[in-house]
């Protein structure tokens, strides 16, 4: 019997204590104290606290949901305990993140019990789905096991992982292989100068960055190489005061010096324009004033 039901049970014994008003404390829960002192209840109690024992026929009936089979609680079971092994996997991997690398296959566990719960038949073709997943408004083996889910989706470990859960991916794999080397440059050179480290872990380090970034292009990260990569850049540019100009600063910096003479250009362009427009525009003036002299002159003579 899976504890869920004996801590039922025990819940309504101490209910049973309180409205029969006997005088006992129910707030110390000691579930011994209780069966000694509430002589009302059936000799069962007498047995051990594993042992299932008959409370009000009422409550009874109510206890034993007569729709959930040894099959299914026992599938219950095994997915309280997968749970429980994916929780406490995913919480010392919080920082820094190794949510992908370390949990994969105690989600894989969860999901595959999940699935198990949800689809398959068991025997008798007896399905636990709509027993233990929309019997009430709470579903709470869904809310639990949705939360999972959206850790697992939210951390993108799907890119980091084969199908099936059998294992991290060949690119993280190398992804993982070349960090390393990077962090046991640092590592070697990290006593004493730093500018130690920007000379010798340079093509390391620029190494790990373009494999990221072709990473990134291929849709292959997950939140463990992308926490990895941003300590290591927070590493390098913060700590050790290194600098490696990035592929994409030379355009950048090529068009906005560029755009810096623009308006030199502009300028310059717009008054070499206007001279000339000026020396057409004298030229025929110069040249009509000139024949009206000319007329003038003649005038004269
Ligand atoms: C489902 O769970 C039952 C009980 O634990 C087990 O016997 C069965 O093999 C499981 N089926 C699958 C597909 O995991
Ligand atoms: C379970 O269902 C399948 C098909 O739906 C049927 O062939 C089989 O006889 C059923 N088994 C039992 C034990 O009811
Ligand atoms: C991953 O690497 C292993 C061993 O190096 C190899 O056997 C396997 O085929 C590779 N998988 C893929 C998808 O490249
Ligand atoms: C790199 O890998 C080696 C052997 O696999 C391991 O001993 C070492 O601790 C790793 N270094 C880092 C910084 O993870
Ligand atoms: C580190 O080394 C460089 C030359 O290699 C030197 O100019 C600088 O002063 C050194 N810094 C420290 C803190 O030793
Ligand atoms: C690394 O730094 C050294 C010294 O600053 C330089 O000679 C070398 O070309 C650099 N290597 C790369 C790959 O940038
Ligand atoms: C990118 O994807 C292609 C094909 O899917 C694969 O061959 C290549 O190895 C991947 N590159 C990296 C860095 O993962
Ligand atoms: C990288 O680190 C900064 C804090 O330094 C954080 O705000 C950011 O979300 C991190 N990026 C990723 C992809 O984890």
């Amino acid at each position: 019997m899976p504890p869920s039901k004996n801590g039922f049970v025990l819940l309504v014994v101490n209910i049973f204590s309180l409205v029969s008003g006997d005088g006992v404390s129910v707030t110390g829960s000691d579930p011994a104290d209780k069966r000694t002192q509430s002589p009302s209840l059936s000799p069962a109690t007498t047995k051990s606290a594993s042992d299932s024992f008959v409370p009000l026929s009422l409550l009874s009936s109510f206890a034993e949901d007569p729709d959930m089979s040894d099959y299914c609680s026992e599938l219950l079971g095994v997915f309280g305990q997968r749970y429980v092994a994916h929780v406490n996997c995913l919480v010392p991997a919080a920082r820094p993140v190794k949510v992908c690398q370390n949990c994969f296959s105690s989600y894989g566990g969860l999901v595959s019990v999940y699935s198990n719960i949800s689809t398959e038949l068991g025997p008798g073709n007896v399905s636990c789905r709509d027993n233990l997943l929309r019997m009430d408004r709470l579903m709470l083996v869904y809310l639990l096991y949705s939360n999972s889910l959206d850790v697992w989706t939210k951390s993108k470990c799907q890119h980091c992982v084969t199908d099936k859960f059998q294992g991290l991916t060949n690119s993280t794999l190398y992804f993982m292989a070349i960090l390393n080397q990077t962090l046991t440059c640092f590592e070697k050179y990290k006593q004493g100068n730093h500018s130690e480290i920007c000379k010798n872990c340079n093509s390391s380090y620029k190494g790990l960055n373009e494999l990221y970034s072709r990473m990134e292009k291929n849709q292959s990260l997950c939140i463990d190489i992308e926490d990895a990569m941003n300590m290591t850049r927070r590493l390098w540019s913060t700590d050790f005061n290194c600098y490696v100009p990035h592929k994409e600063t030379v355009p950048i910096i090529a068009v906005s010096s560029f755009m810096l003479f623009l308006p030199i250009i502009f300028y310059l362009s717009s008054f070499l324009h206007s001279e000339q427009k000026k020396r057409k525009l004298i030229h025929p003036k110069r040249a009509k004033s000139y024949s009206s002299l000319m007329n003038i002159q003649d005038k004269l003579n």
